[in-house]
């Protein structure tokens, strides 16, 4: 895997403005050669700016139509939860766009957890028609990084982190709500690209950790993410870079 790609922005608000313009970029030339954009959101509150961007100042940018979204992790909430990651993205951008229902892939935090992870590797599978052993090819996944160093919903010490046949799973975290659903490692490291999005002074000790420490997925699960034939975009503002050694 090539090196990741580092982009350092002066502050949050350059970085959800560039975020913007990656993603309209990558969805422009995935369209372009083969017809749509699969994207997989990241939850949490980093990417909540760069989402309304998308559906405001970035709205002709993007032909919305070819746009197929999906979740790279969800909590085992409703999807009107204040908690629910698909709540955030519904409220910052879907809600903006005029989507058909086929192209929005819920992960259903409201059922039980491994029922909801079974289903959404049904939904996957049916969505990219893949057989069995085979993974889905996003051509953008989206994560952000937790100050545990956690990525999606893959958390310091999960075996998760290690789950090499199955798509979607269910985990319990040490953060509320505790149980919720991912997508695993093999899923994201067949992604055409992975971009992260990581802001502000308390991320940077994971950072430098997950960059530039001793390689351990299991304290630092960030680190899983080396995408065999794809390439990794971190998108960091200057605090969250400012532990990196100079480069
Ligand atoms: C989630 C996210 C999670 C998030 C990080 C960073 O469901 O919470 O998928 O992986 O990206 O925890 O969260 P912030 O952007 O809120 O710092």
């Amino acid at each position: 895997m090539p090196q990741p790609k580092l982009i350092i922005l002066n502050d949050a608000r350059e970085l959800y403005v560039r975020a913007a313009e990656e993603t309209a970029h990558i969805t422009g030339e995935a369209i372009c050669t083969h017809g749509e954009f699969t994207l997989c959101l990241s939850g949490g509150s980093t990417p909540a700016a760069t989402y309304d961007l998308l559906a405001t100042r970035f709205h002709l940018s993007v032909d919305w139509k070819e746009v197929q979204f999906f979740w790279g992790d969800e909590r085992c909430v409703p999807p009107d939860h204040a908690e629910s990651n698909y709540a955030m993205a519904n409220r910052m951008m879907l809600s903006k766009l005029a989507l058909r229902p086929d192209q929005v892939h819920r992960m259903r935090g409201e059922d039980p957890p491994a029922s909801a992870a079974a289903a959404y590797e049904d939904e996957l599978r049916k969505r990219f028609g893949l057989d069995d052993g085979e993974f889905p090819r996003f051509d953008l996944v989206m994560l952000g990084l937790g100050d545990n160093r956690h990525t999606a919903s893959l958390f310091p010490g999960d075996p998760a982190i290690h789950e090499t046949q199955r798509l979607v799973v269910a985990v319990e975290v040490d953060a509320e709500p505790r149980n919720r659903l991912t997508i695993t490692p093999p899923v994201i490291n067949h992604a055409q690209r992975v971009m992260f999005l990581v802001a502000g002074q308390s991320k940077a000790a994971a950072v430098k950790d997950v960059l530039e420490g001793p390689r351990d997925p299991d304290r630092f699960p960030a680190q899983i993410v080396a995408p065999q034939g794809g390439e990794v975009i971190w998108l960091l503002d200057k605090a969250a870079a400012s532990l990196l050694s100079p480069r």
